[in-house]
């Protein structure tokens, strides 16, 4: 059977980790691309070094250059900018348009095939500009948000209730940011709802922490942002695309008539196999839910407002 190619553009914290978990689970063959001469070339060899200890194989490059990513199955976007205490993703707009708009050209022109995976931040305007630049139709285009989020609210659950995160299950939609929409609702623990394990008001506790989950680790590392969690995300969403197996998982997706969006991407849950974003899933949203995603709808239009004009600029 013929290996899947990944292309990882962008080989600073959270590329090189996609990297890692990418060739530990044996996706395929990666391409590790940025414009910092040498760095991803030796990170791709320092990896491609651990395959015997690890015992997987793959054939991992480092390269400044998108003569090698040609033809690859998934393009994964993590370069530029990460914020720095104080800021918030938002801040990261102006700068992250221009590169993430210069890299979706170039890697969309070597693989017109390919389901692009985004990452670089703000994430959901940045998922718009790869769309937008690509030209890809919109179920080839995803953004990693949701998984990172759900997967930061199930570990404070874990933590709080002391029980595997494996047996809790979850669901978050809207923007990644402080308006995304965790829905205690549809969050259970072995099928059984949350609230019996955890009262109101430390769920609300949790709800807040997840809300703030960047911020809280921005502020410990000072330099730079998380990367182990997001980049497990999106190899997660590799994976389900690269093994066809249809895994339903929150993800930054092109919503038209589903939940009435009207034409943004925004986190919702949804069905990831090869064909990309396969189906949409709408839940149901009592009242109070649905007003507080559609207010995460209107600041995710906001921001896809302002990389159009960026874009024009
Ligand atoms: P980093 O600074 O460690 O790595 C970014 C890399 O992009 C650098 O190596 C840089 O040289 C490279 N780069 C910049 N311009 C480039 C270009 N034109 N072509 C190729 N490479 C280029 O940053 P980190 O921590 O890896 O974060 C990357 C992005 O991902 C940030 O925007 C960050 O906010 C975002 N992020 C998003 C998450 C999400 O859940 N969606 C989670 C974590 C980070
Ligand atoms: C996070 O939530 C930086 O968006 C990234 O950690």
């Amino acid at each position: 059977m013929k290996r899947a190619k990944i292309t990882v553009i962008g080989a600073g914290h959270v590329g090189a980790t996609c990297a890692h978990w990418a060739a530990s689970k044996e996706l395929g063959d990666i391409v590790l691309v940025d414009i910092v001469e040498g760095m991803p070339q030796g990170k791709a060899l320092d990896l491609y070094e651990a395959s015997p200890v690890e015992g997987f194989d793959a054939n991992i490059i480092g390269t400044n250059s998108y003569e090698e990513t040609a033809d690859s199955d998934i393009v994964i976007i993590t370069s530029g900018i990460p914020r720095k205490p104080g800021m918030s993703r938002d801040d990261l707009i102006q700068t992250n348009v221009k590169i993430v708009a210069e890299v979706t050209k170039q890697a969309a022109a070597k693989s017109p095939n390919a389901v692009l995976i985004i990452v670089s931040n703000p994430l959901d305007a940045m998922v718009y500009t790869a769309w937008k630049v690509s030209g890809f139709p919109p179920n080839r285009v995803v953004g990693q948000a949701g998984i990172l989020d759900v997967a930061r609210y199930k570990a404070f659950i874990a933590k709080e209730v002391g029980c595997s995160v494996e047996d809790i299950s979850a669901l978050l939609m809207g923007g990644h940011g402080d308006s995304m929409v965790p829905l205690p609702r549809y969050t259970c623990i072995s099928g059984i709802p949350v609230t019996q394990f955890i009262p109101g008001g430390k769920l609300d506790e949790i709800v807040t922490r997840t809300r703030n989950g960047g911020a809280e680790i921005v502020g410990l590392l000072k330099t730079g942002s998380a990367f182990y969690a997001p980049s497990a995300a999106t190899i997660q969403m590799a994976e389900s695309i690269i093994r066809d197996k249809k895994r339903v998982l929150p993800c930054a997706a092109y919503c038209d008539k589903e939940y009435d969006v009207g034409g943004y991407f925004v986190g919702v849950p949804c069905v990831l196999g090869t064909g990309g974003v396969e189906r949409i899933i709408e839940a149901d949203l009592d009242e109070k839910e649905r007003e507080a995603f559609l207010k995460s709808v209107e600041h995710v239009k906001a921001l896809s407002a302002k990389t159009e004009q960026l874009l024009k600029g």
